[in-house]
């Protein structure tokens, strides 16, 4: 899986960086450096009043980084034990 977060300008102010660390610190306490790859990216014209988030190619704007865990959680996981990686 990729996550992709905005780091344009409007998405930074907002709290890309925050978004980023916080993913990032979720993605290693449940060890899935190996099936989720993070990175940034450059704007994906939806700026917004949030921070732009694309996982496998679907995107996601107007995040907050209290967002990104909800997104972690309800989005990233669920996907992964679909495709049946989580055990
Ligand atoms: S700066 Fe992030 S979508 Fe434009």
């Amino acid at each position: 899986m990729v996550i992709e977060v905005c780091v344009g300008s409007s998405c930074y102010i907002r709290g890309a960086p925050a978004v980023i660390a916080i993913l990032q610190s979720l993605i290693s306490k449940y060890g899935l450096e190996e099936k989720v790859i993070l990175k940034g990216s450059f704007c994906m014209q939806q700026c917004t009043q949030g921070v732009t988030v694309r996982i496998d190619g679907s995107i996601r704007s107007g995040l907050s980084k209290e967002d990104a865990s909800r997104l972690f959680h309800h989005i990233v996981l669920p996907s992964l034990e679909a495709m049946g990686g989580e055990e």
